[in-house]
């Protein structure tokens, strides 16, 4: 149904097992396993919580709920929370993405075709074109479009009302999106990364329905290196399923997860081997840094992008490493996680500042 927005993400990383963007093939498995309504959605507390309010309210007073913007990392449950939110209106859903919209008759097709109380779900609505941004500005306020017909002097508006509906939108980068448009939402939830017990029950519940025999420390030892991520966790069910499978009896025990996912290169904090890379040439080539994030891209033989936006900000949730305003900077975790003793100036010293985006 929505292959289409997840496609691009598609070849982000080269490191597979622990992206969090949706690997090819998956597709299938992640239908299969997406929670259906709020109360199979795990973790996220106070998310669920600011969320049912808003939808139990409009429900009550038999209006459109305001419109909701979902912000946070690939793979924490964007695109299920909205699916969510449709359910639990029992209205409809209808998905588009911000590149989809290239020009605003893209938008504007899109929101004459809606019926009163629909779910509009736009995923990564940051990457929207302007001309469209332009138009949805004036929907999601006065549920009214102005479509502009020809060009030059001879052009003309032309309103057109649309039923009222409910925006959803998502993104992963909430700091590229406009103010105006940030403005118009009623509520924005901010994902976080889950907590490794929150981990462990989803994977109870996927282990259920895909019929694997999960014990409780193979769950553990499986959430424990998923990144906070349930997209990886689901992923590395998976794997750690194919192994017990065919090396084992079928049973997932925590040893059966640390074998199998020794062989996929994931350590015991869920750093892969392009992390260990990036740690290793901040330890090891720019003595604990600081250095500019090009030129640890170049040492480790990828782009820079790659390693800020799939690598860092894992390793700054870990602890591993701090973005300083002179450049990035391993902390004491780091070279303690490399076997490395810290020097002193880097065991002794505080936290350096880190700030993120
Ligand atoms: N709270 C949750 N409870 C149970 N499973 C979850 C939860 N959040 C996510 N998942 C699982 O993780 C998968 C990925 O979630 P989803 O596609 O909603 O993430 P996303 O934030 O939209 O990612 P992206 O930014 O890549 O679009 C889902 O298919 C689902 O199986
Ligand atoms: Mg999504």
């Amino acid at each position: 149904m929505h292959d289409d927005i997840d496609a691009e993400f598609e070849d982000l990383t080269s490191a597979p097992e622990l992206s969090p963007a949706i690997a090819a093939g998956e597709r299938e498995d992640e239908t299969t396993l997406r929670p259906r309504n709020l109360t199979e959605f795990v973790g996220q507390g106070r998310v669920r919580e600011q969320l049912e309010l808003v939808l139990q309210a409009a429900t009550h007073r038999g209006a459109p709920p305001d419109h909701v913007l979902l912000s946070g990392p690939p793979g924490l449950g964007k695109t299920s929370l909205a699916m969510i939110i449709a359910t639990e209106l029992g209205r409809s859903l209808r998905i588009t993405s911000g590149p989809a919209l290239e020009r605003a008759g893209d938008l504007a097709a899109m929101l004459s075709n809606l019926v009163e109380g629909d779910v509009l779900f736009i995923d990564e609505i940051h990457r929207m074109a302007r001309p469209a941004e332009e138009m949805l500005y004036l929907a999601m306020e006065d549920f009214r479009v102005d479509v502009v017909v020809g060009k030059g002097p001879g052009a003309t508006s032309i309103p057109l009302e649309i039923a009222p509906f409910t925006l959803v939108g998502a993104t992963t980068r909430s700091g590229a999106l406009t103010g105006p448009l940030r403005d118009r939402f009623g509520f924005t939830a901010h994902m976080e990364f889950y907590e490794p017990a929150d981990l462990e029950q989803i994977l109870r519940r996927s282990s259920s329905i895909l019929g694997v025999d999960l014990h409780p420390d193979g769950a553990a030892e499986i959430a424990g290196r998923s990144r906070g991520t349930p997209r990886i966790a689901n992923r590395l069910l998976r794997r750690v399923r194919d192994y017990a499978d065919v090396r084992a009896d079928g049973a997932v025990t925590r040893d059966i997860a640390r074998a199998a996912l020794e062989i996929y290169d994931v350590d015991a904090l869920g750093l892969d081997r392009l992390d260990r890379a990036v740690l290793t040439a901040l330890v090891r080539s720019f003595g604990g840094g600081p250095v500019g994030v090009a030129t640890l891209a170049v040492a480790v033989g990828e782009e820079a992008a790659t390693v800020e936006e799939v690598c860092e900000p894992y390793l700054v949730r870990a602890g591993m490493l701090a973005r300083t305003p002179r450049g990035r900077v391993a902390t004491a975790a780091a070279w303690s996680h490399l076997g490395l003793t810290p020097p002193p100036e880097v065991a002794g010293a505080s936290a350096p500042t880190l700030f993120d985006e």
